[in-house]
């Protein structure tokens, strides 16, 4: 067997152990009774040890050093050696006394969590946070020289992502976004009432996989369930599982939900399955991943062409509430623009400030510039500052999102990075598709789709994010496509044509 071969066989058991444990996690989310918590967590924590046994091996260390001198290789091959030698050295990095430390912090601070955002009390959380803090920061530093040191957790989930540019793109949000919704606001408010009456469940739930179905979702290789908090995985590309939410006085949350796990799922059913276990068979980064998702949630889902497409059925369904409701009002209601506490649920524009805030955050707590106690004072501020709202109590502040008590510093840029990247890549859609809009109108996602297939899917994690969109727009990521998108769009729903 050639040392490819054994490095091949090595990564697709270490990807079979990673997607058992993915199932059991879907299980978790999704039917797992609550008395089986406690030997799920041993069982997943056991798949855990033996997946970073294998990661760490000698043996597989031993192949990639071998494999990277190896001129023999296809061009992919060598990309893949070059990364999976990367993820190996990286993980060596972390004693296993670091792992297990953050493992246990991670653990309470997340309970810490859990109690502080039910009882409105920052208090319980600010020890724990403080702890989880002083880890990370130790782990910048284990992970090497970075020009910042905040770049050492943004590239783990945004590889290659720097510090320096995300200023500079975040102060283009502050300059440009924040003004332009000052001056939505200033503007008569659409009206969407008629989103929060009462929707049947199961209508509901019929309409969005009718919505998963229009946009190529393969059945056959993937299903949809239902959990508190939506989420898309995969256990190969053969296999890609949605869960969405169904409110029955919001109908935003399962209109939203499909919509943005579809594009998800679709990215993962896309990426070629005789890669498995290999980077060429994987995900780019979150921010890749999250323009698929963004880009069939606002580029497509929030335009006119894709509700003349729906918006005739929706109301069918829904004759009772949206009998005596216009095209028009219902579009306008898809897009409305208002400053809001919380960022899930934060429309597409002001979502970027929600982020902004916590980019900010983030990079000064790493930075060392603030401290966990002075962290809802200051967060209060910003959004005073950038969203013109005062927050009521720390539940609905800065305890609202799960990511830093699971030690996730650094994630929450990636998804300004996906809408920044998807008004960039649907843009050149545009170009490159004759008459693109008028198959959406028809109903017609699939040019979109193999678009999408043929540009992002198929490559897995040959580009990285930077060389990706280069390959497909002919330059670097550059905010003024989300500008451009923004600007023309929002400013016909609010009449802003005038000047
Ligand atoms: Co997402």
């Amino acid at each position: 067997m050639s040392n490819y071969s054994e490095y091949q066989g090595i990564m697709r058991k270490i990807a079979d152990i990673q997607y058992a444990s993915a199932v059991l996690n879907w299980d978790q989310e999704t039917y797992m009774p609550p008395k089986g918590a406690t030997f799920r967590a041993q069982q997943l924590a056991t798949l855990a040890g033996i997946g970073h046994e294998l990661a760490t091996s000698k043996e597989l260390g031993d192949l990639l050093n071998a494999l990277s001198a190896d001129i023999a290789l296809t061009e992919k091959e060598k990309r893949n050696i070059k990364q999976s030698l990367k993820n190996y050295n990286d993980n060596k990095k972390y004693s296993t006394e670091f792992v297990k430390e953050l493992s246990k912090t991670i653990s309470e601070t997340f309970q810490a969590w859990q109690k502080a955002k039910a009882e409105n009390n920052f208090e319980l959380y600010a020890p724990f946070l403080e702890k989880l803090l002083k880890l990370k920061r130790e782990e910048c530093k284990l992970l090497g020289t970075f020009s910042h040191p905040y770049d050492a957790l943004l590239n783990q989930y945004e590889p290659g992502a720097k510090t320096a540019d995300l200023e500079i793109l975040f102060s283009d949000v502050r300059n440009q976004l924040v003004t332009f919704v000052k001056q939505i606001a200033a503007k008569t408010q659409n009206k969407d009432h008629f989103m929060f009456l009462d929707y049947d469940k199961q209508k509901q739930w019929q309409f969005g996989l009718d919505l998963l179905k229009q946009m190529g979702y393969d059945f056959d290789a993937g299903r949809q369930d239902a959990s508190s908090h939506p989420f898309t995985t995969n256990f190969s590309a053969q296999d890609v599982r949605v869960t969405t939410r169904i409110n029955e006085n919001d109908l935003n949350e399962m209109i939203w939900s499909c919509i943005h796990e579809g594009g998800h799922a679709l990215y993962e059913q896309g990426l070629p399955p005789e890669e498995y276990g290999l980077p060429s068979g994987e995900y780019i980064s979150l921010g890749i991943h999250e323009s698929q998702s963004r880009l069939w949630e606002n580029n497509v889902g929030r335009s006119l062409s894709y509700w003349k497409a729906n918006f005739k059925m929706l109301q069918q369904t829904f004759s009772e509430n949206l009998g005596s409701i216009t095209f028009e009002d219902f579009y306008k209601a898809m897009n409305i623009v208002k400053p809001s506490l919380i960022r899930t649920s934060a429309d597409e524009l002001t979502y970027h400030f929600h982020v902004l805030i916590r980019f900010e955050i983030e990079k000064a707590l790493i930075e060392g510039t603030i401290e966990v106690k002075d962290l809802p004072s200051y967060w209060n501020k910003k959004y005073k500052e950038y969203l013109g709202i005062d927050v009521p109590n720390d539940t609905k502040g800065v305890l609202q999102d799960i990511h830093w008590s699971h030690g996730s510093f650094g994630y929450f840029p990636t998804y300004s990075l996906g809408s920044f990247y998807a008004a960039q890549f649907f843009a050149q859609a545009k170009k490159e598709i004759s008459g693109l809009e008028i198959e959406i109108e028809k109903g017609n996602m699939k040019p979109l789709l193999d678009w999408l297939r043929e540009k992002v899917h198929r490559f897995g994690k040959y580009y990285s994010a930077e060389e990706l969109c280069i390959e497909i727009t002919g330059e670097k990521l550059n905010f003024k496509y989300f500008m451009d998108y923004a600007t023309t769009k929002y400013k016909k729903l609010y009449n802003m044509d005038s000047n």
